[in-house]
């Protein structure tokens, strides 16, 4: 389990300093429902709009940290945000991060 986790973080970082060199060596794209996942386990916190309540924020949370980071933060959790590591599949994890380092 830490080790499947550690290869999750490497594997982001890779993905992140290699851009699309990596694309060749990766499954074909897995069909992910973000906006799903993003109801099912943060809107409690980040609301509907993204714009936060008990969680900051996350409307524009692309101009502050960049997908590797926000995966971190979704496995890690921290300063009242629960870890997600366990609930979610590597394949969603990365969609959701993805999605929201794109938001600036
Ligand atoms: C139980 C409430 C809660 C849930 C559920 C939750 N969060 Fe959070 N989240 C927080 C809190 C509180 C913080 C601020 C933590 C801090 O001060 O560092 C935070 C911080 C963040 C940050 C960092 C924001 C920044 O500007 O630094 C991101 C990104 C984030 N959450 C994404 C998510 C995602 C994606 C989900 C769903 C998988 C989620 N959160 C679910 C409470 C929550």
């Amino acid at each position: 389990m830490k080790l499947k986790l550690f290869s999750v973080i490497v594997l982001a970082l890779v993905l992140s300093a290699c851009g699309n060199k990596q694309n060749e060596s990766q499954p074909a794209a897995v069909k992910v429902d973000v906006p799903k996942l993003y109801q099912n386990f943060c809107i409690s916190c980040h609301g509907n709009q993204l714009q936060g309540g008990q969680g900051p924020n996350i409307q524009k949370v692309g101009e502050r940290l960049d997908e590797a980071e926000i995966i971190k933060r979704i496995q890690k959790g921290g300063g009242g945000m629960p870890p997600f590591q366990v609930t979610m599949k590597e394949e969603e994890l990365k969609a959701l991060a993805s999605w929201l380092a794109g938001l600036k």
